[in-house]
Order: C-alpha cells, then sequence, then structure tokens
C-alpha cells in the first residue's frame, strides 16, 4: 500500500493506493454524519460497505443533469446533511457526476473517488474537474471541485475487459513522456508485468501517475493557462480524432494518435527532439495502442479548429523538449492545421 496528500483549495486530499476499498472507506466514513455510495450499475455486486448502495448508470449517457438530480434527491430522501459523504464507485463517468452532484448538493458535501478502471485511476479520480455532458457537448457543465479521498483498489481491475484495461496506458505514457522519464522508462520496462496485471507493479506505476498529475493539479488547480495544460498533451488532435469518429475509436487510442501527431509537429516546430515520436510508438505499440485509424484529415482540422483552448488566431500546445520535459508554445492555429496535415495525414 502507498499513500500521498496533495494540496488545493478544499484542503488536502489524500490518495491510497492498493488497498481493500470496504476497510478504507469503513475508517473514513466514521467521521461523517451519514454517507450515500453511488455505484456503477455493472460492479454494484463487487462493492462491500456499510453505507446505503445506490446503481447509477455509466457511461454517456449516464453522466447527465437527470443522473445529478436523482444522486441529488435520493440523498436529500436519505436525510444526508452538510456533514454527510458522497462515494463515487466506478470509472471516469460515475466519479465526474457523483463529484458534481457532491459539489452542488447543499452547496458542497465531501466526497470521495473510488476509481474501478484503469484510466479513472490514473486520471479522473484525482483533480477535481467534475460535470456532466448537455446540449450535446461533453463536460459543458461543470466545476473544479477536489474529493477528500481517493481510494485505489486493486482488485477492480480483475474484471476490466482487456480494451477498457489498456485504455489508461495512453495517460500513463503521456505523463512519462511529458513529465517523467523514470515513468516511461519503468512502463515500457514492465510492460508484461502490467499486462498481466501484477499488482506490484501497478501500484508503482500509478502512485507515480497519480504523483505527477497531482503536481501539476497543485500548483494550477483551476486549470488557467498555465501546469495544468499539460495534462492536455496528444489532446489538442485526440479529441479532434474522437469528434471526427463519433467517439468509435477509444480515448485511450485517439490520444495516443494525438501523441505521435503532435509530436511528429513538434519536432517540426524545432521544440521536439527528433526520436521523441518513434519512442512514443514504441511504447504505446506495447499496449496495442497504435492501430492506424481511417480518417479525413480535412475534417479532423475542422474539430481541431473548434479546440477550446483557442484564443482567437493562436492556439496554447504543450511540446515536448526532452523526454520527461515540455514547455507551452503559441502556435498560430493556421500553422498548425498545416502541420497536421503534413505530419500525420500517413498516420491516419
Ligand atoms: N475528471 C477528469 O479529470 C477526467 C479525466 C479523464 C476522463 N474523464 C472522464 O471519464 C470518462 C471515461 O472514463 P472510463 O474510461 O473509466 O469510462 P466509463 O466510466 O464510461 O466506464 C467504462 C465502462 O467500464 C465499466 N466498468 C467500470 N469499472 C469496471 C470494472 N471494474 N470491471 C468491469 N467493467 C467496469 C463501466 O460499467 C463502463 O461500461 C469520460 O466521461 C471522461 O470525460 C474525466
Amino acid at each position: 500500500m502507498r499513500e500521498f496528500t496533495y494540496r488545493s483549495r478544499d484542503g488536502d486530499v489524500k490518495v491510497l493506493i492498493n488497498i481493500n476499498h470496504g476497510e478504507a472507506l469503513e475508517r473514513i466514513t466514521k467521521d461523517y454524519t451519514g454517507c450515500a455510495a453511488y455505484v456503477s450499475r455493472n460492479i454494484v455486486n463487487r462493492v462491500k460497505i456499510a453505507c446505503p448502495v445506490i446503481p447509477i448508470v455509466d457511461g454517456e449517457e449516464g453522466k447527465s443533469i437527470e443522473t445529478a438530480l436523482s444522486i441529488v434527491r435520493s440523498a436529500h430522501e436519505m436525510g444526508i446533511d452538510r456533514d454527510g459523504l458522497f462515494i463515487g464507485i466506478g470509472g471516469g463517468s460515475v466519479l465526474d457526476v457523483v463529484g458534481f452532484s457532491a459539489s452542488i448538493y447543499l452547496r458542497g458535501v465531501d466526497y470521495v473517488n473510488v476509481p474501478t478502471t484503469m484510466l479513472s485511476m490514473v486520471d479522473a479520480s484525482i483533480g477535481g474537474k467534475t460535470g456532466v455532458n448537455a446540449l450535446g457537448l461533453k463536460n459543458v457543465i461543470g466545476v473544479i471541485r477536489q474529493p477528500r479521498y481517493v481510494i485505489i483498489d486493486l482488485s477492480f481491475l480483475d474484471s476490466l475487459p482487456m480494451p477498457n484495461y489498456i485504455d489508461g496506458f495512453a495517460e500513463v505514457i503521456k505523463y512519462g513522456v511529458t513529465m517523467d522519464r523514470e515513468l516511461l522508462d519503468l512502463v515500457m520496462g514492465s510492460a508484461d508485468r502490467l499486462l498481466n496485471r501484477d499488482y506490484a507493479i501497478l501500484e508503482e506505476v500509478i502512485h507515480r501517475s497519480l504523483r505527477d498529475k497531482a503536481n501539476v493539479v497543485e500548483v494550477d488547480e483551476l486549470d488557467r493557462g498555465g501546469s495544468r495544460a499539460v495534462l492536455n498533451y496528444g489532446h489538442t488532435v485526440g479529441h479532434a480524432i474522437e469528434a471526427v469518429t463519433s467517439f468509435s475509436i477509444s480515448h485511450g487510442k485517439a490520444v495516443a494518435l494525438g501523441m505521435v501527431c503532435e509530436a511528429r509537429v513538434g519536432v517540426r516546430l524545432g521544440y521536439t527532439p527528433k526520436d521523441v515520436p518513434d519512442l512514443l510508438i514504441r511504447a504505446l505499440s506495447m499496449f496495442n495502442l497504435t492501430s492506424r485509424v481511417s480518417v479525413d484529415v480535412d475534417r479532423l482540422v475542422n474539430a481541431m479548429l473548434r479546440d477550446k483552448k483557442r484564443s482567437g488566431d493562436f492556439i496554447r500546445l504543450p511540446v515536448v523538449t526532452d523526454v520527461g520535459r515540455w514547455d507551452l508554445v503559441r502556435v498560430r492555429v493556421k500553422d498548425l492545421a498545416d502541420l497536421v496535415i503534413s505530419e500525420c495525414r500517413s498516420m491516419l
């Protein structure tokens, strides 16, 4: 078991890795007047805790204002007061909507994240970005508000289908290539053990990934154009790939292709060393994250131009400046579009 604490506007957040969720929650809930656990309905039978368990629909359709309202209604009916606790147990979609509901219920009650997918263990469970989809737009309603605890119980990974499991490694490789060379080396040197879901190496990789993310969240919690931008590496192109494929390609594979493309763009811009795109391809292919997708590059560029990080004629792009180092550069949108067309057409 490993643990660490990161600081936030809302107080300290305690992260516990490789721990039985039932035992951890038994200790935590003692400090609250009441609790309610909102759990992905697909894993509800795996949850063993003393709080009332309310199954919720997960995936993007469950991440809605209607789900948030039903969570608020059930908490009210159970008499949860301002010193009560919400617990979200599930993948990123569940954590996002439960964290959002906790943030608006009675103007904010504490909440705990118990992630059950690889992506949510290394990414969605910390950082405090909560929210729901609405008006056909992803994450268009939400707030940044941190959980009190993050509890990583690795046994949830046992039932995760392989495609979902490997998807989370795109974000791990992102942390490695941008901020943490040792993490990248560790992941590449232990790919077989990771693919076999060996708990000892998973504990180390998840701990390092969460520490790396927490470090940037601590200095730019509200995502005001500083350090937190690094978490978007590969996502400018990755989100555009998801949009033009109508989300038929997984998030991990879209981000993987996005990172390789953005690394090539970084080389052309003169910031990224020439060997980084191939290094990324080697790392990502160990987790089967580099399959080609058939995408019309012109549509892709159009989707990219609508990126929310765009400001006028410019877009702020995180670039790798060496393995484990990064910088934020301002690129003319038109130049970025031309570079993506010339550098990435062959891989799409
Ligand atoms: N808040 C953040 O910082 C942040 C960061 C990254 C992603 N996200 C959000 O996370 C969501 C994606 O998260 P996700 O990839 O975890 O997907 P998800 O929550 O949609 O879950 C994917 C599927 O896995 C199933 N599942 C969950 N745990 C399981 C388990 N242990 N065994 C078997 N099946 C299980 C779910 O029922 C679901 O069908 C998106 O909505 C994205 O916007 C948020």
